[in-house]
């Protein structure tokens, strides 16, 4: 039996590519998505991977589509917390709806994704947690006070895990990707875009299938070691 993963944000951007990186490693993968249908039935069309709607920054939505693919496909050994949003604005112009929207979906929409899947693994004495973090998260980011506060909570609460589940075999751990050519950064005005390229030195945007590459690495069942673990995936912008 292949073990379940479960993408959340995986029918677009890096989570599709994580989620068909792990189908074709042997995975039976479950793809979350929040609004858009069209994209989620073309990805499901295309790659025969189920997709599953729920906003996961609501906790009982999370909890329910969790057991709804858990009776699906099987107990979920793997999870890749990938979904997230921005919405920039500089400090001064940002507003508590923008602020709260932001932590609502990466940061609480995290414990909300690993939270109900939790128990089931330390019964089963095996979990591979994976969490989408960001190079913003690491270094701040202009006009990105409520996006980098999330990405950096996201290693907290890796670092933090990887001490609780280390000993029923459950790994956590992070990777920060730089800046990637999804519609997230094909988002942000050509200019300022133009002018992020010219900061990374491998002198081009990371493809998702590169972010894809490390999360199969760290789930893999021989990965137990590498445990509250950060990867920087930034085409050498960012070195911590
Ligand atoms: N550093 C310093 N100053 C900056 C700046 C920067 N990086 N970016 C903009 N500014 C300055 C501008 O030059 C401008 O200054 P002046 O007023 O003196 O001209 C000011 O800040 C911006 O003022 P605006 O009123 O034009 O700002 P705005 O309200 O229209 O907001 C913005 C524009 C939202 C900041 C827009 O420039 C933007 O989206 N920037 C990109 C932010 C970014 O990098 N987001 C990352 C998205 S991708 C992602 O998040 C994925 C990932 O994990 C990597």
């Amino acid at each position: 039996m292949s073990r379940v993963a479960l993408v959340t944000g995986g029918s677009r951007g890096i989570g599709a590519a994580i989620s068909t990186a792990l189908k074709e490693s042997g995975y039976t993968v479950a793809a979350t998505y929040a609004g858009n249908d069209d994209a989620a039935t073309q990805f499901t069309e295309s790659t025969g991977i189920k997709t599953y709607k729920w906003n996961v920054a609501d906790y009982e939505a999370s909890k329910s589509g969790i057991e709804k693919v858990e009776a699906e496909l099987g107990p979920i050994d793997v999870v890749v917390a990938n979904a997230g949003i921005t919405r920039d604005a500089p400090f001064h112009k940002m507003t508590p709806d923008q602020w709260n929207e932001v932590i609502g979906t990466n940061l609480t929409g995290v414990f909300n994704t690993i939270h109900p899947v939790w128990p089931g693994m330390r019964e089963r004495k095996f979990g591979r947690i994976v969490v989408i973090s960001s190079i913003n998260g690491q270094k701040g980011q202009f006009a990105q006070v409520n996006y980098a506060a999330t990405k950096a909570g996201d290693l907290g609460i890796v670092k933090s895990l990887a001490q609780e589940g280390a000993r029923s075999n459950i790994t956590a751990n992070a990777i920060c990707p730089g800046y990637i050519a999804t519609d997230m950064v094909m988002a942000v005005p050509e200019k300022v875009r133009d002018s992020i390229i010219s900061q990374i030195p491998t002198g081009r945007l990371g493809e998702p299938e590169e972010i894809a590459r490390a999360v199969v690495f760290l789930v893999n069942d021989d990965a137990g070691f590498i445990n509250g673990s950060t990867i920087t995936a930034n085409g050498a912008q960012h070195l911590v």
